[in-house]
This record gives C-alpha cells, sequence and structure tokens, in this order.
C-alpha cells in the first residue's frame, strides 16, 4: 500500500493523523501503518538483527537457550510466537520455607545449551519445582507499551471486586533511576517497556551482556565455570555506527510491528457471548494508546483483549515466585494473534485439538478469579461455545485471508469470488457471514472498492 499518497491529501484537508480505519489492516509480522520512512528503516534494520544468528564474538553464550530473538518467535510470522518452551526451577515453598529461586545455583531460568559442553547448566537435583514457559509473540508490543499506566488503572477500578487484577509496578532496566511503570509483558507482567525486553531476553535467552545488563550468566553459579567459558569482554553489545546497540535495534523492531489483525473487527456474535460469561472482564477488549514519540503509535486503538494486571489464577498458577506474582499469580495474556497458536497457556499445556477444542480446554483450566468466568462458559451450549470460538478465530486474521494462515494467495481468491455482493445487496452482510472477511469499511457488502484494496495488499505483499 502507498502511505504516502493516501496520507498528504488527508494532511492537506487539516487532519493531523491519518487514520486508517478505511484500510486493511498488516498481517502479522509487517510494520505499523503510518510510520515515517525513518521509523521504517528503523524496522527494517531491526528486523534483520531480530532475524540473524548471533556470532560467539559478538556475545553469544557461553549459556543460552538459542542464537537469535527469531529462533523462538517465528510463527506465523517473524516476531511471533513458536513451540520451543523454555524451563525455569526452583524449590517449592514447604512448610516454613518460601519458594527458593536457587538464584545461587542459575535459577530460575535454564540455559539448555552452551558454547562449551563443559560449561553446560543443568537443572540441580535440588529442584523440586520444574516447569515449562512457552514463547509469546511479540506483535503489537509498541503499542502495549504505549498504553498509559493511569489506563490500566482505570481498567481495574472497574472490574467486579471478585476478579478485580493487581497491577504490578516494575522498574525498567534502561532507566534505573526513573519511574517504576506497569509491567504489561511476560506470563507473569514482570517487565514493563520493549526494550526492558531485549535487554533481558538478549542476556537470559542469548547471553549478550549489555550496558544495562553487564554480568553474564553463569552455569548454574560456578563463577570458575564461567571465567573457564567466558571469552567476550563484558559488555558485549556496543553501538554501531549508526549509534544503536543490538538491544536498542531489537527493540526498534518490536516496537514498530503491526498489532495482530482482527476481522472482522467488530459486531461477531460470539464477542457478545464472550462479554457475557466474563472473559471480557479480564480479556478486555479495547485500550488507547497515549501519545508517545511517534504519531503512528500515539493515541491508537487497539484491541488486545488483556488488562495487564494480574490475577489469582488457582490451580493453573505455574507455582514460581517472581516479586509480587506468587505461586498462582498470572498476568492476564492477550488474546489478540490466538487464531495462530497451536500451544496455549503459560506452559502450552493445551494442545492437540481443532481450535475451538484448544480454547475449551484453555478455559477448563481457568482457576481462582477466573472459575466464575469457567462456570458460566462450560454452561453454555454447544452452537453458543462455537461462536465464541468463531470470534475467538478472528483474532489474528486480516481481511481477505480466507485460511487464516496470514498470507493472500489464489487460494484465499477462489473461496472469496463467489462472495462478492456489489454495492447493494439484497441482504446486507452481519460480521458473521462469511463475505464480512472482505468487508473493509464495515458497511454490509463486498464491492469494488474492497476488490481495489485487496489488489492493493495482494501485489504489496
Ligand atoms: C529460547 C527462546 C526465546 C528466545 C531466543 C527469545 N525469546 Fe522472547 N520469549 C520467550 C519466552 C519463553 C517468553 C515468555 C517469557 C516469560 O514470561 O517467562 C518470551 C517473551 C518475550 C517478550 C514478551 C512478550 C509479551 O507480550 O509478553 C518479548 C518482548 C520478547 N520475548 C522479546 C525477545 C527478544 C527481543 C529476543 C531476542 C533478544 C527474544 N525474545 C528471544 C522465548 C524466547
Ligand atoms: C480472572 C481473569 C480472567 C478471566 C475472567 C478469563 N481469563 Fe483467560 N486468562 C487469564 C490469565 C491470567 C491467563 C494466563 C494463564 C496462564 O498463565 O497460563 C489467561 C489465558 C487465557 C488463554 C490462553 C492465552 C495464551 O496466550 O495462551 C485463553 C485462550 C483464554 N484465557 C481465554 C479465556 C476465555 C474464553 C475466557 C472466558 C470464558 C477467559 N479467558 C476468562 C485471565 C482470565
Amino acid at each position: 500500500m502507498n502511505l504516502y499518497t493516501l496520507s498528504w491529501p488527508l494532511l492537506l484537508m487539516g487532519a493531523s493523523v491519518p487514520t486508517f480505519a478505511q484500510e486493511p489492516q498488516p498481517l502479522m509480522g509487517k510494520p505499523i501503518h503510518g510510520l515515517t520512512l525513518m521509523q521504517q528503516q528503523l524496522y527494517e534494520e531491526g528486523l534483520v538483527k531480530f532475524s540473524t544468528p548471533l556470532a560467539e564474538a559478538e556475545g553469544l553464550g557461553p549459556i543460552f537457550n538459542e542464537v537469535s530473538c527469531i529462533s523462538c518467535h517465528n510463527q506465523p510470522a517473524v516476531g511471533g510466537s513458536s513451540t520451543r518452551r523454555v524451563t525455569r526451577f526452583g524449590i517449592a515453598a514447604a512448610s516454613g520455607s518460601p519458594f527458593n529461586p536457587l538464584a545461587g545455583l542459575g535459577g530460575t531460568l535454564l540455559q539448555d545449551q552452551s558454547l562449551d559442553v563443559a560449561c553446560r547448566e543443568f537443572v540441580p537435583s535440588v529442584a523440586d519445582h520444574v516447569i515449562l514457559r512457552a514463547t509469546p509473540a511479540v506483535f503489537g508490543a509498541g503499542l502495549i507499551e504505549a498504553i498509559p499506566d493511569v489506563d490500566i488503572l482505570a481498567a481495574q477500578a472497574a472490574q467486579p471486586i471478585a476478579l478485580q487484577g493487581t497491577p504490578r509496578y516494575v522498574q525498567p532496566i534502561e532507566n534505573p533511576a526513573g519511574p517504576m511503570l506497569l509491567g504489561r509483558f511476560g506470563w507473569k507482567g514482570g517487565v514493563s517497556t520493549v526494550e526492558s525486553f531485549s535487554i533481558d531476553a538478549s542476556l537470559n535467552e542469548m547471553g549478550l551482556t549489555s550496558p544495562f545488563a553487564q554480568t553474564e550468566n553463569a552455569p548454574n553459579g560456578n563463577m570458575v565455570l564461567l571465567a573457564s567459558c567466558d571469552t567476550v569482554a563484558d559488555p558485549e553489545d556496543h553501538a554501531d555506527p549508526s549509534g544503536f546497540t543490538l538491544t536498542q535495534r531489537f527493540t526498534h523492531f518490536q516496537r514498530y510491528l503491526a498489532a495482530p489483525p482482527q476481522t472482522p473487527r467488530s459486531g461477531m456474535a460470539g464477542e457478545a457471548l464472550f462479554d457475557q460469561v466474563g472473559c471480557a472482564d479480564c480479556h478486555m477488549g479495547s485500550f488507547t494508546t497515549g501519545t508517545v514519540s511517534e504519531a503512528a503509535l500515539s493515541g491508537v486503538q487497539i484491541h488486545p483483549y488483556s488488562d495487564f494486571l494480574l490475577h489469582d489464577m488457582g490451580a493453573l498458577g505455574d507455582g514460581v515466585v517472581d516479586g509480587i506474582a506468587t505461586e498462582s499469580i498470572m498476568m492476564t495474556r492477550p488474546l489478540w494473534g490466538l487464531a495462530h497458536r497451536t500451544a496455549l497457556l503459560h506452559d502450552g499445556r493445551t494442545t492437540g485439538a481443532a481450535f475451538d477444542g484448544l480454547i475449551d480446554m484453555a478455559v477448563a483450566e481457568h482457576g481462582g478469579q477466573g472459575d466464575a468466568s469457567r462456570v458460566a462458559y462450560q454452561a453454555l451450549g454447544v452452537a453458543d461455545r462455537a461462536l465464541v470460538a468463531d470470534f475467538l478465530a478472528s483474532l489474528g486474521r486480516a481481511e481477505f485471508d480466507w485460511d487464516t494462515d496470514n498470507d493472500l494467495t489464489e487460494f484465499d481468491w477462489f473461496f472469496l469470488e463467489p462472495l462478492m455482493t456489489g454495492p447493494l445487496p439484497a441482504v446486507p452482510l452481519t460480521a458473521d457471514d462469511p463475505g464480512a472477511l472482505c468487508d473493509v469499511d464495515q458497511d454490509g457488502d463486498f464491492d469494488l472498492v474492497e476488490f481495489g484494496k485487496l489488489q492493493r495488499v495482494w501485489t504489496a505483499q
């Protein structure tokens, strides 16, 4: 799509920020609409870094989980999720003693690979609590970051008392003297900014030390082993000729990654049921980003389906204590992009079924503050549960993507062509009609204007 021919007339008309409500949403892995040329370039350059294996001389290891961000974040496109899971260990709380993260023995995160096999980390035998953590997608991370803390607090204040969440304040790693900010990333909400996550993941998943995280992880806490295996001086991440470190490059890419599309954008019958059984009390449908340094990320209405708050989920908790996120406490996960996930929940336990089956299974695991909603969902009839699943399958689907594979091809067109209604259909399309996939401007038809938009996104792919 040509952003510039679109936005200039709007600017001339006096509109300050062009809106893209009438345009097809970006596929996953693509940049946000409306970035400046400079920001698009930072996105492209960041994409390359996010996708390139880190070399040993650049700072990989000595212990690590994978060699690049994309090794884990790749489904259905760069920046996505994957079935790669990482391991966390500790000693569970027992009478009198709290959860022990075994920090001195390399806990809680295991690095399961190493440059030198002599330095390989392992789960120590004293650890009696070992769990897996699944990889979430980072689509729309810059938009999530741009939600003002006060709006999350307002969302909390509006929640029914029984399932009210708890905000988690955390210190951004890159701004150690600055204010604490509301955590909104990670399964336990332990990270508040994209740059903090980039610094954290660079160190803990890849072994890259950087100006704000200068200390290498020692294999099972063994400093002698570390000294024998660590060949690159810390910090390993240096500014490149343009003045950006790798962790900043990773940050650019993720901040400019578009949010997962949702098609149709509103009005499906299943969403009303999702609200009715209380899912939306935690998986909140709508936030508006605040004002940040990029116009394209500012004042944007987004639909993450999360409250970014901590909840007591009962037995669904992962048993790990991480700050105020104790054993049974997890952060509500955004549901945008759900259509592409094949393993749900923090450990990816919900897997091996068709999409509607995955939803039934994921809801069945909701305990604690999620219990009432689980019961209400399970009391729905089969047909109503199918409507909820239809709605959830729209989270992660772009316009015209008939088979929801994040790619527009002749195969999609084969099914879409018969759905063209022309401008005045006898019965207007509803959000639950298959043709609504093509109704970009949501005016109840699939006409030549939309066909033109399809051609443009198709050729721009
Ligand atoms: C070995 C697999 C792996 C690698 C490599 C990896 N990640 Fe992740 N990523 C994960 C897992 C697992 C989580 C969930 C973390 C948690 O909460 O325990 C995650 C979470 C994230 C999140 C939070 C997303 C959200 O919405 O909560 C961001 C951002 C992120 N990773 C960025 C990166 C970046 C940047 C890199 C490269 C420097 C990277 N990751 C490398 C596995 C990986
Ligand atoms: C009390 C708040 C709350 C309510 C109500 C709630 N959820 Fe959740 N939901 C969560 C939390 C917290 C998680 C993360 C669980 C974990 O850590 O595995 C989650 C995870 C999920 C996931 C998996 C997401 C992923 O990325 O793997 C799905 C799907 C989901 N919820 C659907 C629903 C549906 C459908 C309903 C209504 C029947 C619902 N939830 C009600 C809090 C809630």
